[in-house]
């Protein structure tokens, strides 16, 4: 199939080029580059052997977009990775994570339903089930109300989907739940590459055995949990990557309209704590930490039910959390 990677220079759409290809498809990216690199394309080469063809320009453009569509007539589906990512900024500029998160949705489904492309795969997110009441999260369990833009971008943008295959548009989607994505590729040539200080945990791990960060702080351990901090459902950014092809293949086989939701995740959760021990473990190194108070807006616990993806799509994570602390490593000392 040849398919359309919004955000494909970014750090899971990197890696999910890399599998498009490996699956025998033909990727087809658009980046802006504002928050990835160009060179992550030459990477990609190199573990591929093949070149995606980049497009760079933004999906908010109308045109631009257009012009994409108008080029690439043959299109058989969008992976839309295409957003702006970072919580906390989130909360102190909302109208630009509204405007490119919700924007270029709003284009991407206008140009689909004007070249007739059917197939939309939607990166959402665990953050859509805000507080959870109980672990693990099946796809049934209540979404919450936002507790920053940025996932409430993730909310609105769930919401426009589904109300345009309500309107019996022509259009298959599938937004994925992803919970949280880590490591990277096993070549380690392509990995996350954060923009400034990392608010994400493994890239601050990372950076602070790397030298770059002093000290990691963990964000309270007073949480009821067995150890006392947070608990999240870490998955390897290949997995995820893989879910994608195993998403996409899936929507090819429905008839349009269509409309249903994904859980990503490996299905277990593990601690704050626990994920530092293992760094340190696999990879023999230290990580100086300290512990700090909670941070605003975190949930204590989330884990995926991941039944339903395996149950019908056949994907299952394979890699293990050493896996993924390894390469995360492997991929910072080439930094
Ligand atoms: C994980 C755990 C922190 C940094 C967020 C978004 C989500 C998704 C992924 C992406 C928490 C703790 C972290 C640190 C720490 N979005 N932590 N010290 O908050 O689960 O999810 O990123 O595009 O939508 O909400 O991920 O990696 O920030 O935090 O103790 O320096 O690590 O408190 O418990 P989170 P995270």
């Amino acid at each position: 199939m040849k398919i359309l990677v919004n955000g494909g220079a970014g750090f899971i759409g990197s890696h999910t080029t890399v599998e498009l290809f490996n699956a025998g498809h033909t990727p087809i990216i658009i980046d802006d580059f504002s928050n990835s690199q160009k060179w992550i394309i030459d990477r990609i080469e190199q573990i591929t052997n093949k070149r995606p063809k980049v497009y760079e320009g933004n999906c908010t453009d109308i045109n631009f977009m257009d012009d994409v569509f108008e080029k690439e007539k043959d299109l058989e589906g969008v992976i839309h990775f295409t957003a702006f990512k970072a919580v906390g900024e989130s909360i102190e500029k909302p109208i630009p994570y509204y405007k490119n998160n919700i924007n270029s949705l709003l284009v991407l489904i206008e140009v689909m339903q004007k070249y007739g492309v059917e197939n939309i795969v939607f990166s959402s997110s665990a953050t859509v089930y805000g507080d959870p009441d109980t672990n693990p999260l099946t796809e049934k369990s209540p979404r919450k109300q936002a507790t920053n833009p940025y996932g409430n971008t993730k909310l609105i943008a769930e919401d426009i989907l589904k109300d345009t295959v309500i309107s019996r548009a022509k259009i298959k989607t599938i937004p994925l739940r992803y919970f949280n994505p880590i490591g990277a590729h096993e070549s380690h040539l392509i990995g996350e590459l954060p923009n400034g200080v990392p608010s994400n945990l493994v890239p601050y791990i990372t950076q602070t055995a790397a030298g770059i960060r002093k000290e990691l702080t963990i964000f309270g351990n007073d949480y009821d949990t067995p150890d006392g901090t947070c608990i999240r459902d870490f998955i390897h950014v290949v997995d995820l990557a893989k879910a994608h092809i195993a998403t996409l293949e899936y929507l090819q086989n429905q008839t349009s309209p269509f409309f249903d939701v994904f859980n990503v995740g490996t299905g277990k959760g593990t601690s704050v704590m626990e994920l530092i021990n293992t760094f340190e473990k696999v990879n023999n190194t230290k990580v100086k930490y300290k512990i700090g108070p909670r941070r605003p807006g975190d949930v204590k616990a989330c884990w995926a039910d991941t039944k339903k993806v395996q149950n019908v799509m056949g994907w299952k994570a394979q890699k293990t959390i050493s896996d993924a602390m390894k390469d995360a490593w492997e991929w910072q000392k080439t930094l």
